[in-house]
């Protein structure tokens, strides 16, 4: 997918929600989907980030962005209700999600796994998706057509030693993907999985230290497997794991 050449106006009066949208991998898709013409919804944990990522996109003159300031890991229910009735008030509808806000967490033999962190790993990195996506979806099928995209990981796909709460998050985000995507087949709202791979940002070097990020792909680099699915021309893919450096 690293080939696909998006048209310039692809995602022109598309409303785009974002999580994780402050840092990494979040922050690169918010400011191309925005750069592509969307008006995109920054949700993430820490506000500044969020406000430096909403003023570069109105530096560039890409249409005006909206804030969501929320932390995956205490959030309720009511929190995704009310954030989706404001985005139906505002908006009308919602084109497309993003889900890309993850914790690592620790990595390390399985007999250290501390209860409280594996609580919290699966807290942001599936429950939270799962109750977002739920108060979300009413609002998705407002749109003629609506993307969710769930974001994995290689340990997603296939367990690795010392990998821990985030591989079983990730397995569970590639589940909920399938069981979504099943759900919605025939219908204007398409689900698909992206595992970013090797990507250059603070989480990788949290899990390789002794890497040289300069090796990497940075994040901008990976994202047409993200515009493509954002796209119209995706339109009828629905239950695929992508790779986005493949
Ligand atoms: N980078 C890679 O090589 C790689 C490889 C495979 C998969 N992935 C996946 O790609 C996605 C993005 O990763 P990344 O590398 O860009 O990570 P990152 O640089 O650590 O960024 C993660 C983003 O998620 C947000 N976030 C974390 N916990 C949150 C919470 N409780 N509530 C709200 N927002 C929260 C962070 O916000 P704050 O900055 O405010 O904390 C940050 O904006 C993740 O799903 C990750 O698992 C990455």
């Amino acid at each position: 997918m690293l080939e696909y050449q998006a048209a310039k106006d692809l995602l022109k009066n598309k409303i785009i929600l974002v999580t994780g949208a402050g840092d990494g991998i979040g922050c690169a898709a918010a400011i191309e989907f925005a750069q592509h013409g969307a008006t995109v919804i920054l949700l993430g944990k820490t506000v500044k980030k969020l406000e430096k990522v909403y003023d570069e996109i109105i530096h560039a003159g890409y249409p005006t962005p909206a804030i969501v300031p929320l932390d995956l890991k205490g959030a309720t229910e009511q929190n995704y209700i009310d954030m989706a009735e404001t985005i139906a008030e505002q908006f009308g509808h919602l084109d497309g999600l993003l889900h890309n806000a993850s914790q690592l967490g620790a990595l390390g033999p399985f007999e250290h796994i501390d209860l409280t962190s594996l609580e919290t790993i699966m807290k942001v990195n599936v429950t939270a998706q799962a109750i977002m996506t739920k108060a979300l979806l009413p609002v998705m099928r407002k749109a003629p057509h609506a993307s969710i995209i769930f974001t994995s990981s290689s340990v997603g796909r296939k367990g690795r030693a010392y990998w821990g709460p985030y591989a079983f998050s990730k397995f569970a985000t590639e589940g909920m993907m399938q069981v979504l995507a099943d759900e919605c087949d025939e219908t204007h709202v398409r689900v698909n999985s992206i595992n970013p791979g090797a990507t250059r940002t603070e989480m990788r070097a949290k899990a390789y230290p002794a890497e040289d990020p300069q090796t990497l792909k940075t994040a901008k680099e990976i994202m047409p497997t993200y515009l493509f699915l954002m796209g119209d021309e995706s339109i009828g893919t629905n239950g695929q794991a992508f790779n986005a450096q493949s």
